[in-house]
């Protein structure tokens, strides 16, 4: 839990950081700027590629801000991706056309050499001046929230050089040279403290550390390759800015959150899509935000079942420091409509 300045409460959003309980709940989504809007898949072809995208400051600004003026969100996330981080120490990313990410694969420590700190600066110095405009730009009452990747998630695509159901390359190299894999996850680490201060600096409210993939590793290696570099991120984040909070996502790792938010100090954790309501109520009672979870599918469907399920995530966080949001991004087939009726739904909550 943060003690936030008074000022900082003005925004909905960042209340329930401070352990307050909001009614009606701040909403935000994940992937809420996408390919599900006309808006940004007309903006995406004028673009070039997509990291193209993420590295120009005004239009990246531009697709940040689509969501906010159609459903006037609690927050915006900075529009960019977990990815930039390898492609800044020098793994170049491509993301191929309806194929996702590709990297050329780094699976050994000979690898390591092609990375290096001091080749992120311009990269990172692009993605801090998009936080920097969309701080001029956004309404004053949303709060805009930044992220990296945690780096075990960034180390599995950086191994793997494609997104896989089983993150073998990682989880293999992790097994066979511990030491060599842990010499990646440090250099991930300083990257992401770097490249978060530096969106703090810009103007960011929040951070949240995407980790994908937290739910693949077994007890001791969820430990040493989830935990504790997210905890170094955590404090180190805490020390240089300690009115930032920290929102931590472990998808997959339901059984395992007590452990995450006692080994990390996160101030919030965003729930998957399996996570139980009693366990988010539970993380909800000692004082730790909790964000989630409607399964983005429904968002799809939409109708009463979308409807239904909101109240019951409504009525179960209730009085408890709650974020409104999905177990994970919106999918690309969710009508626009669905998320204007999401939207409507949440802020009838309370009422
Ligand atoms: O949430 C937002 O609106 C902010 C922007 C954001 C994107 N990616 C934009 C994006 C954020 C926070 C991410 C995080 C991200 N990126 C994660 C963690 C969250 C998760 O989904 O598990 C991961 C694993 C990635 C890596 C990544 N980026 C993949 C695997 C893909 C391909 C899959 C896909 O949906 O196309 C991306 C591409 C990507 N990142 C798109 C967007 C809008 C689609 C690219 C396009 O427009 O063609």
């Amino acid at each position: 839990m943060r003690d936030l300045k008074p000022e900082r409460l003005d925004k909905r959003f960042l209340q329930p950081f401070s352990g307050k309980a909001v009614a009606p709940p701040p909403v935000w989504l994940m992937r809420q700027a996408g390919r599900y809007l006309p808006e940004y898949r007309k903006l995406r072809a004028e673009a070039g590629s997509f990291l193209d995208l993420c590295y120009s400051p005004k239009l990246a600004a531009e697709v940040t801000l689509q969501p906010i003026r159609r459903y006037g969100f609690d927050a915006a996330i900075l529009f960019s991706d977990i990815l930039v981080v390898p492609d800044a120490l020098g793994q170049s990313v491509r993301f191929a056309e309806g194929e996702g990410p590709r990297l050329d694969p780094i699976k050994s420590i000979a690898g390591l050499s092609r990375l290096a700190l001091s080749n992120t600066h311009d990269k990172f110095a692009l993605v801090c001046e998009t936080v920097a405009r969309l701080s001029n730009e956004l309404p004053r009452e949303t709060a805009l929230i930044g992220f990296c990747g945690a780096p075990w998630t960034v180390a599995t695509y950086m191994a793997e050089g494609k997104g896989s159901s089983d993150q073998a390359a990682a989880r293999s190299w992790a097994y066979r040279d511990p030491a060599g894999f842990a010499a990646l996850i440090d250099i991930l680490t300083e990257a992401s403290i770097v490249y978060l201060s530096g969106q703090i600096e810009a103007g960011v409210d929040a951070i949240q550390i995407f980790d994908s993939w937290a739910g693949s590793l077994a007890e001791n290696e969820f430990t040493r390759w989830v935990v504790e570099p997210t905890a170094r991120i955590v404090s180190e984040i805490r020390k240089r800015h300690p009115d930032v909070p920290v929102i931590g996502f472990p998808r997959g790792a339901a059984a395992s959150l007590q452990t995450y938010i006692a080994g990390t100090g996160v101030d919030g954790v965003s729930c998957d899509t399996s996570c139980p309501l009693s366990v988010m109520q539970t993380i909800g009672r000692t004082g730790t935000a909790v964000q989630g979870n409607l399964d983005p599918l429904l968002l799809v469907t939409g109708g009463d079942a979308l409807d239904d399920r909101v109240d019951t995530i409504c009525r179960a966080m209730t009085g408890l420091p709650f974020v409104f949001n999905l177990g994970h991004g919106i999918v690309p087939e969710t009508p626009p409509d669905n998320v204007a009726r999401l939207v409507a739904r949440v802020r009838l909550a309370g009422k």
